[in-house]
């Protein structure tokens, strides 16, 4: 890493989220260093920008770190700092117990505390006028997910000569929900500041469309948004916003090569001969989150394990879950709950030296996850709600030689694309022991039809594609737009 020499110009592309693509880590020894920042938006962003060769504006993960600019790979990285209080009220507060929840159909209640709310107004700022300090004159802005809604519109105000994109990783709620939002309203006109907002799915922008008309009162487009297609758009005094659908991907075929490499292929050997050469090895990556449905799939294993439609003397699952969101009060709670129920089917089913269930509680390096990835029998994606779920898609990347299979559930946005996976819905119990079942003993005709058809959307819809579709859209006339308007 090397410290940024500004010229003064600053940057033709910035991208802004509220976490850089590496996190500082303090260690006991008083010194520093950068690791990879968890979750699927790094995962994503990470490919583009650097093809892009852009700025990115972020937090470095860590509370009152005051760090100077990076460059990285000719990737310029700027901190944003934040207070113990601004992570403790604006990230763990109005971020993760207040937005997370309400726009993942309120699985936990949701928090609605003033005090949160002046933070993320605050922080929000905060990153609009760092945003505004890096872009060169006529720049093109990303502004990415849930923590930084406001930063549109107040960067507008700031430089209105930038060219403003939004894109939001995560479920895009319902009106019946969203309208639950004591500043439903600001933050409706937050977003508006941008010139083109992406939602995984058609169905969040249209609920973002009724309700711009709703709450700010704007005239909008009423036909269906498409996928990649057919934008929506709302009239904002002069300007036209556009809303549309872009699913995100991942860097499908880097991924597709690294799995096909011999250390991958010879780690993925030993992986199952470590888990003693069982017949079947299921697995599931998550952060460790409430939405990601991990109780869920446990619960599905031990009814299985308790109707002996599944052997435990030839089959394991493996759970690596990355820690997440460690001090707020819902993810303790299910850390405990999980750690609890691996505790009781290994208790009941596990034979010394011969678990059931692997649970690890830790990020795990990039070659060794794809080890896994490549091990696995049967990959167990469940969530409750899931704005799109990248594992899924990796684990198919992962699977030339056509074997494996995905059960996925669906409400993840990856379901709309996946059709060919196992879906289930995590709501049914008797829905998930099925997809497990049917993964584990289907014919390997059926399985590798299966994935021949998943793989031939995965590697055709990558990353690339994605980001290639947002930002040619947002660059796009926006007198287009209006037009469309009165279709
Ligand atoms: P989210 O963004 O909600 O975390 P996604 O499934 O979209 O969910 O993205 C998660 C990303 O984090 C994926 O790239 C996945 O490989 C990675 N990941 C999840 N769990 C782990 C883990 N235990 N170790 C390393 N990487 C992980
Ligand atoms: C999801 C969100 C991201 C977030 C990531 C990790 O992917 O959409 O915005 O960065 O989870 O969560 P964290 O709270 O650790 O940043």
């Amino acid at each position: 890493l090397e410290p940024v020499e500004s010229n003064g110009a600053g940057s033709g592309f910035v991208v802004v989220a509220n976490r850089l693509p590496v996190d500082l880590e303090r260690l006991p020894d008083g010194t520093s260093r950068w690791k990879r920042s968890p979750g699927g938006l790094v995962t994503a962003l990470e490919p583009v920008l650097r093809m892009n060769k852009g700025s990115w504006v972020g937090w470095a993960g860590v509370p009152d770190a005051d760090v100077d600019p990076i460059i990285e790979d000719g990737l310029e990285l700027h901190p944003v700092p934040l207070s113990s209080g601004e992570v403790a009220d604006y990230y763990e507060g109005f971020s993760n117990g207040t937005l997370w929840p309400l726009y993942h159909d309120v699985i936990v209640r949701p928090t609605y505390d003033r005090k949160w709310w002046a933070a993320y107004v605050n922080v929000n700022r905060r990153f609009a006028e760092a945003a505004a300090k890096v872009a060169a004159e006529g720049a093109t802005v990303w502004v990415q997910d849930y923590q930084l809604q406001l930063v549109p519109k107040m960067l507008r105000m700031l430089r209105p000569d930038l060219t403003i994109g939004f894109f939001l990783h995560i479920p895009f709620p319902p009106v019946e929900l969203f309208m639950q939002m004591p500043w439903r309203t600001e933050i409706i006109e937050g977003l508006l500041g941008a010139d083109l907002i992406g939602f995984h799915l058609p169905g969040g922008a249209q609920n973002f469309l009724y309700l711009a008309r709703r709450l700010a009162g704007q005239p909008t487009s009423r036909g269906n948004v498409g996928v990649r297609s057919k934008l929506g758009v709302v009239q904002v005094g002069f300007r036209t916003v556009r809303v549309g659908a872009f699913p995100i991907s991942i860097a499908s075929a880097e991924l597709d090569e690294l799995s096909r490499r011999k250390s991958v292929r010879d780690r993925a050997a030993k992986i199952r001969a470590e888990l003693g050469n069982p017949k079947h090895i299921m697995l599931g990556v998550d952060r460790l989150d409430y939405t990601k449905g991990i109780d869920i799939r446990l619960n599905a294993l031990e009814e299985l394990l308790i109707e002996r439609r599944i052997d435990p003397a030839d089959t394991v699952m493996v759970q690596l879950a990355t820690p997440s969101r460690e001090r707020v009060e819902s993810y303790i709670q299910m850390r405990g709950d999980i750690e609890r129920q691996v505790g009781r089917i290994n208790g009941e089913f596990a034979e010394v030296g011969h678990p059931v269930v692997h649970y690890l509680h830790r990020p795990i390096p990039r070659d060794e996850l794809v080890a896994f990835f490549v091990a696995a029998d049967v990959m167990l994606v469940t969530p409750l709600r899931d704005g799109m779920n990248l594992v899924a898609k990796e684990y198919v990347a992962c699977h030339s030689g056509l074997n494996g299979a995905l059960v996925l559930s669906e409400f993840t946005g990856a379901a709309a694309e996946l059709r060919q996976s196992y879906l289930c819905n995590p709501h049914d119990l008797d829905s998930v022991k099925d997809a497990i079942v049917s993964a584990i003993e289907d014919e390997r005709d059926t399985q590798r039809r299966r994935m021949r058809s998943l793989r031939r959307q995965v590697l055709a819809h990558d990353v690339d594609r994605w980001a290639r579709s947002f930002l040619e859209a947002l660059a796009q006339d926006q007198v287009a737009g209006s037009a469309l308007l009165t279709d």
